[in-house]
């Protein structure tokens, strides 16, 4: 009896091993090459609007003399420690010169390095996900034509924490491609794409749970800041709340920030991303008024 016993727990252990070991596997799988549309012709103009509405260059930012560059080598805050930020630049040993379209696709919208190690999410791909394909190609061949720089910043080896990290994934990765609400304008779907995807707003503005993934019944409802003290303000009722009198207005505070009085906007964790966002041309800035005034 007892030897039976052991014999099924055994089992149930074996079966459960492999369950988890065929589950990994099938979650580190990245896109088939596929997913790239053959004959794309990237766009890299668009592309510059994807990189300056995904801020990539806030937490890829050179030192020393490639501030301007996405050369990496800082180090980002990150809830239990720091991180280290890849070079993203196009030289062929320690950036991304040697990769193929398929692998930028597949770290934007899967969180996969080439090699299939699972990038941690300080880097926004669970937002970057519900972007186009279209326009994550355009991206990579706008940064193919920055100046590569040689910086080494080789992923940590956090490889247990990374193996757990696949499991999240499934949980935090959208499973369709964002989708245009019928009956809203163009300009409100433009301005929710860039909130949803490049801009990534809701990753700071929409509050977690306890396993960090965002809470989307309170999507843009303000959250504790992660990376560094206080919180992030809430998107929602900006115009109930007196916080913007109309569209124009939000729009002149994300174009200008505080150099035309309004607060809150520029000086603190939000400074950067209006730094960027006042890159984009102006009916992208105004899409994004559109989209966040609408928010009750
Ligand atoms: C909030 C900070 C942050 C932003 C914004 C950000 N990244 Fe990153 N990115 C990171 C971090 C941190 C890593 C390293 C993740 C790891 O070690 O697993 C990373 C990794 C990457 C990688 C993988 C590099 C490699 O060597 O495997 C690519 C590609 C990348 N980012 C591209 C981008 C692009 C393009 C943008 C803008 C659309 C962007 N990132 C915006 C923080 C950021
Ligand atoms: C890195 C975190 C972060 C990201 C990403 C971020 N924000 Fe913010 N945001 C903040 C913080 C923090 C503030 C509060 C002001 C400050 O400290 O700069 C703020 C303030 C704001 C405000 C002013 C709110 C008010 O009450 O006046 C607006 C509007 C805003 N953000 C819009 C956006 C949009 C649009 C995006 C995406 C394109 C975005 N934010 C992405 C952190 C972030």
């Amino acid at each position: 009896m007892r030897i039976r016993v052991w014999h099924i727990l055994m089992a149930a252990v074996v079966l459960l091993g492999i369950g988890v070991f065929t589950a990994y596997r099938q979650l580190s799988q990245p896109l088939p090459e596929s997913a790239v549309p053959a004959g794309y012709a990237p766009d890299p103009q668009n592309g510059r609007n994807m990189y300056f509405a995904g801020g990539c260059i806030s937490c890829h930012r050179g030192v020393g003399p490639h501030v301007e560059l996405p050369a990496g080598g800082r180090k980002l805050k990150i809830p239990g420690g720091e991180i280290l930020v890849p070079n993203i630049t196009p030289d062929e040993e320690t950036g991304i010169g040697r990769w193929r379209p398929i692998d930028f696709v597949n770290a934007m919208r899967r969180g996969l390095a080439p090699d299939g190690t699972h990038l941690i999410p300080a880097f926004p791909y669970t937002s970057y996900a519900w972007m186009k394909t279209g326009d994550i190609l355009d991206l990579f061949a706008y940064l193919k034509t920055l100046k590569p720089v040689r910086n080494e910043t080789p992923l940590d080896s956090h490889r247990l924490d990374r193996f757990a990290l696949a499991f999240w994934k499934w949980l935090a990765l959208p499973h369709r491609p964002f989708r245009p609400v019928p009956g809203k304008s163009e300009a409100w779907n433009r301005g929710a794409y860039l909130v949803v995807g490049p801009g990534h707003c809701g990753e700071c503005h929409t509050p977690r749970n306890a396993i960090f993934l965002p809470d989307r019944r309170r999507w843009l409802a303000g959250a504790p800041h992660l990376s560094e003290k206080g919180s992030v303000p809430s998107l929602r009722g900006l115009k109930k709340r007196g916080r913007y009198k109309d569209v124009n207005d939000l729009f002149s505070a994300l174009k200008h920030g505080e150099a035309l009085g309004y607060e809150d906007i520029s000086s603190g964790g939000m400074g950067e991303v209006q730094s960027n966002i006042s890159k984009l041309p102006d009916a992208d800035i105004r899409a994004i008024a559109t989209y966040l005034m609408s928010l009750e």
